[in-house]
């Protein structure tokens, strides 16, 4: 099968075209538990794994961790996690991100593992309700903190950092001209609108050197169903500044949700990877329902994209790829794509504390339960 293939990207060779994509469940990295949670889906066959979105201050900023010696630590003792996803056999990945925050003085744009902080600023390209538009400078340091994050990343010895540019936070801001009316070079039209993203990418590129991957979570702008022409040019710019390999997901905006659920087609965003793969080079990762092996496969058949990006399901069951290459498909537990268990932890739905992360893996997020 085609799903286990590997590929190369840049200097990275995953072992395979399954991807567990950036999910998060409020874990973070520096635990047994997201130790064991992601080693699992490693052992379980991913080739590549990627950690929940994680805020640029988390590898770029001091104060966060109490000076420079902290923030080395944290780096260093990082080293266990990536080690142990390594010794289960799977590549690992961090998804670096800017919410719609910024620090306030000597702040930090979200404190250790949390999603929504309670401390920063609301920020936007454009002052919108509650928002208020960065400055440039602020905007130098946003490029220069996700530069400095990625190697970082890259000394905790992760395989690859990928850039959050979707799901309606601050870069799909950007690129969207409903949410950047900014008049200076950040915004207006297209060129000015892409620099944010594209300038990240140019810093990142000479903080990590020539062979660390770097990966982007595009949001699709859509048009009448279709991809938006923006979209494509967009990733070739991106392409252009030093991106290794696109993961095309939706913007977050209009009828799409970034999770579909089981009323949508399986493979619901391909409609926007597939002609994102007919105008770049690199590598293209699609998501969005990918729950079947013959769904999968298809995709890579028909070129439609280069690897897959597997998320709920394989939080349902991470044994997914172990179990389709071996052809033990009536073992393979199904995700119904409901999202009420997965996302409790981060979006605030209440269940009782001791829940798995899925109603149908009672080990979802336990797994390092089983080891002590
Ligand atoms: C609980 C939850 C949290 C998510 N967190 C992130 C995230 O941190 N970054 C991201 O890019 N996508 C995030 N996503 C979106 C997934 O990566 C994926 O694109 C989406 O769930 C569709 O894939 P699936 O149908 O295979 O689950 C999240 C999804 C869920 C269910």
């Amino acid at each position: 099968m085609k799903l286990f293939e590997p590929i190369t990207i840049r200097s990275m060779v995953v072992s395979n075209r399954i991807v567990y994509p950036a999910i998060q469940l409020n874990m973070g990295m520096n635990g047994r538990r997201a130790r064991a949670f992601y080693s699992e889906r490693a052992r379980g066959g991913a080739g590549l794994i990627l950690t929940a979105n994680t805020a640029i201050d988390n590898f770029a900023c001091e104060d966060l961790w109490g000076g420079t010696a902290g923030l080395n630590d944290f780096v260093k003792r990082l080293r266990l996690f990536t080690s142990e996803v390594h010794d289960a056999g799977g590549k690992i990945g961090v998804q670096l991100w800017q919410a719609n925050r910024f620090p306030q003085g000597k702040g930090v744009q979200a404190a250790g593992k949390e999603m929504y902080p309670d401390s920063g600023e609301s920020v936007a390209p454009s002052a919108l309700e509650d928002r208020r538009a960065l400055t440039l400078p602020e905007i130098d340091s946003i490029i220069y903190r996700f530069a400095k994050g990625a190697r970082n990343v890259r000394e905790a010895g992760f395989d690859c950092v990928e850039i959050h540019g979707a799901h309606s936070y601050l870069l799909a801001q950007f690129s969207n001209p409903a949410t950047n009316q900014r008049a200076d070079q950040f915004g207006g039209d297209l060129a000015g609108r892409m620099k944010l993203g594209v300038d990240i990418v140019k810093a990142m590129r000479a903080f990590v050197g020539p062979d660390f991957p770097i990966l982007f979570r595009l949001g699709a702008l859509e048009e009448d169903g279709k991809i938006h022409p923006d979209s494509l040019l967009y990733a070739q710019e991106l392409e252009k500044a030093g991106v290794d390999c696109l993961d095309i997901s939706t913007g977050g905006w209009g009828p799409n949700p970034v999770s579909p659920g089981k009323k949508q087609p399986m493979g619901t965003f391909i409609y926007l990877a597939e002609p994102i793969k007919k105008v770049v080079k690199i590598p293209v990762i699609a998501v969005g329902r990918i729950n079947t092996p013959e769904v999968a496969e298809s995709i890579l058949e028909k070129g439609q994209a280069d690897l897959v990006a597997i998320g709920r399901q394989l939080i349902t069951d991470p044994y997914w790829p172990l179990k389709v290459k071996e052809n033990r498909l009536e073992e393979i537990v199904a995700c119904e794509s409901c999202s009420i268990n997965c996302f409790a932890p981060a979006f605030e739905r209440k269940l009782p504390p001791d829940a798995p992360l899925c109603k149908n893996n009672p080990l979802a997020g336990k797994e390092w339960e089983e080891k002590v």
